[in-house]
Formats: structure tokens, sequence, C-alpha cells
């Protein structure tokens, strides 16, 4: 519990880091390394991986993020994952306080700093602290932090039996917001609490159109029944790394006759329901099949073999594919 009025007092600057360590060792969390461009280096100890309150990301949302993969000591796609940043900064109309070189530096450093070499790193842009008004305080200088952490995990019965989702009751994004990976990202946490409450495992977003949108942090797609992967567009939701390598890789599968074609385009509700199977795909969960949605068996209601290929793809894409950064412990 806080102080009452009557015991309040004035915190000196050893207080204050006394009392961010008390509340990491009350919740310990597992972040290995932390950057921040207004530290001006690296931290280790997470009682220190603060922003200061006032940062425009922080009061008004005013900022953005991506999250790569660590895997086996090397950062999986990250030129991709910096592809998104950018074109996210540019539509935030965010600053980058670095050249992308410079960014990509500043990345491996934190992760050789963690230590780790398995899980996820994510990083924000912010437009930095200075006032507490609607735009940019005059003069403040874009922040840049990464942060290097065991990454998202999701139960195993997600892959081996597959998952449920429920299309949510909550508006999807307009699209400007929706390619844009900002840090607000309401709609999304709303949509999977609610989800979690209705005892399923994430939501789904529908378009005023009546076509697929996406899940709360994870895109998806559909194998028609004739076995034609298909993906909603790109123009309304957000622009998933995992998604455009999946579709790149799944042309694989055509040649293994498990698939007749790839195409990325509309799709309305009725015709994503009577899919073959029903795919999540994202960073974090890589592939993993959806076998029910709103209380309906999509397929026959059991994990399909597109989704269990596609996963290996994607996984040996990640041990030992090209697009591996090697990190110098
Ligand atoms: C809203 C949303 N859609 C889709 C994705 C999937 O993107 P990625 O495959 O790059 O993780 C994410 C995750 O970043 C997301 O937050």
């Amino acid at each position: 519990m806080a102080n009452t009025t009557q015991t309040l007092r004035q915190l000196t600057a050893a207080d204050v880091l006394a009392s961010l360590g008390s509340l990491r060792a009350k919740q310990p969390v597992k972040y290995a390394a932390f950057y921040s461009s207004q530290l001006g280096g690296i931290v280790t100890d997470p009682s220190l991986m603060v922003i200061p309150f006032d940062d425009h990301m922080v009061h008004r949302g005013h900022g953005i993020f991506d999250t790569a993969g660590l895997v086996d000591g090397k950062i999986y796609d990250l030129e991709a994952h910096l592809d998104r940043f950018h074109r996210s900064a540019e539509h935030s109309r965010l600053a980058m306080p670095m050249p992308r070189a410079a960014l990509r530096e500043v990345i491996i450093a934190t992760v050789a700093a963690s230590g780790q070499r398995h899980g996820a790193i994510r990083y924000w842009l912010s437009s930095g602290p200075g006032s507490l008004e609607l735009s940019p305080a005059a003069g403040a200088e874009p922040g840049f932090f990464v942060m290097v952490f065991p990454g998202l995990s999701y139960p195993e019965r997600w892959y081996t039996d597959g998952l449920k989702v429920m299309t949510t009751t909550y508006p999807i994004k307009p699209s400007l917001y929706a390619v844009t990976k900002s840090t607000n990202y309401l709609p999304n946490v709303l949509m999977q609490m609610e989800a979690k409450a209705s005892g399923v495992d994430n939501g789904v977003f529908i378009d005023a159109n009546g076509h697929v949108g996406e899940s709360s942090n994870m895109n998806v797609a559909f194998v028609t029944s004739d076995g034609v992967l298909r993906h909603p567009r790109f123009d309304h939701i957000l622009q998933g790394c995992t998604s455009l390598r999946a579709l790149d890789l799944a042309r694989r599968l055509q040649h293994d006759g498990l698939l007749r074609g790839v195409e990325v385009c509309d799709i309305p509700v009725a015709e994503a329901r009577a899919a073959r199977e029903m795919l999540l795909l994202g960073s974090s969960v890589k592939v993993a099949p959806i076998v029910a949605w709103d209380g309906q068996p999509i397929g026959d209601g059991t994990p399909g073999p597109v989704s269990k290929a596609l996963l290996a793809l994607l996984e040996e894409d990640m041990r030992t594919g090209d697009r591996l950064i090697p990190v110098m412990y």
C-alpha cells in the first residue's frame, strides 16, 4: 500500500533507487538488458529500466515499437522488423534519433550485453519528454529504447490441439492506425481480455466491409477447401513479418502438393468460416492452428497439415536460413 498523506515524505535519489529495487524484488521480471538513448547506455538491473513519466510515449501514446526474435544467439529477420519500424515512425511523424545502421548496432550490442541466446528483442521510439502537452514538447529529443526479454510464450496445447477464437465485439482500428505499430494497443488488449473472459484463446477483428482483419498481436490466414492459402490484404491490418515470410515459404508447399496456391486478398467472413484450416501467425506464436471460431469448428476441428508444415518451414528458417544476424557475445 502507498503511504498515507500524513506519512508522505520527500524522497532523495537514494530513496528512489531503493524503492525501484524493492518494487522489482516484489515483482521479479526477467528483463536481461535495456538500452536507453536517454540514459546514454545499457543497464542490466531491471529496477533501472525506466523512462520519464512525461515522455510523450507514456502520457499520450506517441511512440512506436517492434519485436524481433532471438534464436540460438542470432537475431531473426531484423531487417524486415526495421523496415516496419521506419514505416511506423513515418506514419507517426516521429524522427529517428540515429541512422538505421546505428539502430541495428545498438540492438545487437544490447543483446550481447544481455548474454541471452533465446528470447525476444523489443525496441521503441518515443518523441521524448519535456511537457504534458498534446503536441511533442518543443525541442524534445526522440528516445530509442531496447529491451531483451524471454519473449511471449503460449501453451503447448495451442500447437497440439489448436486454439479457439471469437469475433471480437471491439471495432478494428482505422487503417492508418492498424498498419502502424504504435504503442496504442487498447483495442488489441481489450480484444484479448474479452476472449479470455469468454473462455477462448483469442479474438479476431472484422472490418466494416465484413472482411477478416487480424488477431490481437498476430495475423490470421486460411486454407480454402480447394487448397489455396489466403491471407488478408495488409492495407487495413499490421503487416506481420512472420506472415510475409510464411507466405513466401508456403510456395514450397505447392511443390509438395500440400497447397494449390497462395493469395493475399480480401477475405469475406463467410468464406473464411468455410475454410479447411485457419492459422495464427506472429513472431511470438510462429504458426499455430485455430480449430474453432465462434463455437463452430474450422474444417474437421483438428489441426491441419498446412499449419504443421508451415511451422516446420518457419522454424527451419529461424535456425538455418539466410535472415540471421549473429551476435558477438
Ligand atoms: C496487431 C498485430 N498484428 C500482427 C502481428 C504479427 O506481426 P509479426 O509477425 O511481425 O510478429 C503483430 C505483432 O507484432 C501485431 O501486434
